[in-house]
């Protein structure tokens, strides 16, 4: 097995979400404006989805009313449900993130672009793409990020990005799944590549 691996990237869209951080903890997806798909998506990515990928090379970036960038890279101590996830959010649009999150004002275009200058693959995950088992380009030796939209999709703004960038889609299937199951399923591929490499 090759253990050569590079950062493998969630990026998820979240235009509705308010970067206030002025929401209740018990009430995550009315208050939060459905921030729980975040918590729900950093779970899966840092805590129960990897079996073998290193989780020093995954990130999940949120992109906030296409305003506010948070970066999630692996905690020191796992937060235990999406509470305390969802606390540590809460801190960093309040102005303290523990280590492990950065934020920045940079916006979806930016970040796009910024993942191409360094020379990144970014897909979008897409009902309607094209098949991620047949996709061959998929290397885990490259920088890959994966776009998700929230629980309504992309909005109109992503989806033209996504279109003015030439992003290529691709899908797990015809049927819609949760954003941490998706993340799960890429993790899982990327996994399989490697140990078939
Ligand atoms: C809950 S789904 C969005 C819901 C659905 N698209 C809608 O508009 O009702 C959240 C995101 O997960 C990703 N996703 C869900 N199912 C997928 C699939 N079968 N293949 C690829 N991506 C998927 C997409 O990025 C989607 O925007």
């Amino acid at each position: 097995m090759s253990h050569f691996t590079e950062l493998l990237r969630f990026i998820l869209v979240m235009p509705e979400t308010p970067i206030s951080g002025d929401f209740i903890l018990k009430d995550l997806p009315s208050s939060g404006k459905r921030i729980d798909i975040l918590c729900r998506t950093l779970a899966a990515c840092f805590d129960w989805a990897p079996e073998i990928w290193p989780k020093e090379k995954l990130e999940v970036m949120a992109v906030l009313m296409n305003s506010i960038t948070l970066k999630f890279r692996m905690p020191p101590r796992l937060p235990l449900n999406e509470v305390e996830w969802a606390s540590d959010i809460q801190r960093s649009l309040r102005g303290s993130p523990p280590e492990y999150i950065t934020i920045s004002h940079e916006d979806l275009n930016e970040a796009i672009s910024h993942i191409k200058t360094e020379g990144g693959q970014i897909w979008v995950l897409e009902e309607n793409g094209k098949p991620m088992h047949i996709v061959r380009s998929l290397k885990p030796a490259v920088k890959n990020s994966f776009m998700l939209g929230d629980h309504k999709g992309f909005d109109e703004y992503s989806a033209g990005l996504i279109k003015e960038h030439n992003l290529k889609t691709i899908s797990l299937g015809k049927t819609s799944y949760l954003g941490s199951h998706c993340v799960a399923a890429v993790i899982a591929r990327m996994e399989r590549l490697l140990t078939d490499e």
